[in-house]
């Protein structure tokens, strides 16, 4: 079972299973997704999809135990940080209150393994000498999504120690950094309401000349004043989650973060995207936002060593250029497949 399925990720680790030959059962409540991703997933003969909110224990119950489903990888969330901020206890009751109604429904159906996306906004702002960040670094978020994400963290930590976990209980908590690209067929892509991310604001920006792009910030102690961050190919990310999830044994618990261990700036990102889309899209310098640290990027050697993945997709431009592939594609997102 996949929850989250409509959305960004979730579509994508769909179809990355499904073409592995698994069987997908497909959740999502499409309070941020789209009913198109789940259309372009119904094309698998292996896909089934249910539209059910994951605070509801007793219709997960229902279709973990007719579907027979023997692993869940947890993608539904609110992934909003700035929201977060003004509305946490929407984010506290979907990441955590539902994520707990999910274990305990999981716990009694007698599933044994779980994949949780969590995210590099639990470690917070690290000092400079601890990046790039690897595991062990002190998770001290920062925002109430970052906080949320980590609180669950504990409850799979805790139930995985206890009595209450189904026996052969088993986990995997991957803390992923920024995620970007599109599926390099173009079946699936983006599109958040609204989009927050670097990489597909550019490429909207080079579609419509009424939107400019503000740089949040160009007095960072950095090279070219802007902030850097880790980018990884959604579908590198979705190889992870299935290497990792068949990789679990009976009472493992693994963490792992999920980045290149290289970092782009928001300047470096911006002229990749002007290359690649051949539009020069206009841009303005802007403040700081509130809690965005100046340099973010993981050191992926824990994931590189124990489980041989390694993203395939290095380059940012071909992260770009399969973003551009389905914007192009689709560029009012799935709105015209509903
Ligand atoms: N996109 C990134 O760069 C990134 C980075 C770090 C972590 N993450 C994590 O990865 C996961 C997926 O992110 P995404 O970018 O695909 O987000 P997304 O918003 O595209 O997808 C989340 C999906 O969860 C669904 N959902 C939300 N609340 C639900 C509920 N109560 N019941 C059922 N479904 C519900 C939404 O409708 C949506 O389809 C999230 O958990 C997020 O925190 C994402």
């Amino acid at each position: 079972m996949v929850t989250g399925s409509a959305g960004y990720i979730g579509s994508h680790a769909c179809i990355k299973l499904l073409e592995d030959g698994h069987r997908v059962v497909g959740l999502d409540n499409y309070s941020r997704g789209n009913p198109g991703a789940t259309t372009a997933l119904e094309r698998f003969p292996g896909f089934s999809f249910v539209q059910v909110d994951i605070r509801d224990r007793s219709k997960l119950l229902n279709v973990l135990k007719k579907n027979e489903i023997e692993a869940v990888m947890h993608f539904a969330a609110y992934a909003y940080v700035g929201e977060s901020c003004h509305t946490p206890l929407a984010y506290y009751n979907t990441n955590l209150v539902g994520s707990i109604s999910l274990l305990s429904a999981i716990a009694e159906a007698g599933v044994t393994r779980i994949v949780f996306s969590s995210t590099c906004a639990t470690y917070g702002e690290p000092p400079a000498d601890l990046i790039p960040i690897s595991e062990t670094c002190e998770q001290r978020p920062i925002n109430p999504y970052g906080r949320s994400k980590l609180a669950f963290e504990q409850v799979l930590k805790d139930l995985a120690e206890s009595d209450e976990a189904p026996h052969g209980f088993c986990f995997a908590i991957l803390r992923y950094f920024n995620i970007a690209g599109a599926d390099p067929r173009g079946r699936v892509g983006e599109d958040h309401q609204p989009e927050t991310h670097l990489i597909p604001r550019c490429l909207q920006a080079a579609l419509d000349d009424h939107q400019v792009i503000t740089i949040f910030g160009t007095d960072y102690p950095t090279d070219d004043g802007t902030c850097i961050r880790d980018y990884v190919h959604v579908d590198d990310l979705v190889d992870a989650h299935v290497k990792v999830l068949e990789s679990l044994k009976p009472g493992d618990g693994k963490i792992f973060n999920i980045g290149t261990g290289r970092g782009y700036s928001v300047l470096d990102v911006i002229r990749a995207c002007k290359k690649i889309t051949g539009v020069n899209f206009r841009t303005n310098n802007g403040i700081r936002r509130k809690g965005d640290p100046p340099v973010l990027y993981a050191d992926p050697t824990c994931i590189q060593k124990e489980m041989g993945w390694r993203s395939k997709y290095t380059g940012i431009e071909t992260m770009i250029a399969d973003a551009w592939k389905w914007m192009l594609k689709n560029p009012h997102g799935y709105k015209e497949d509903d």
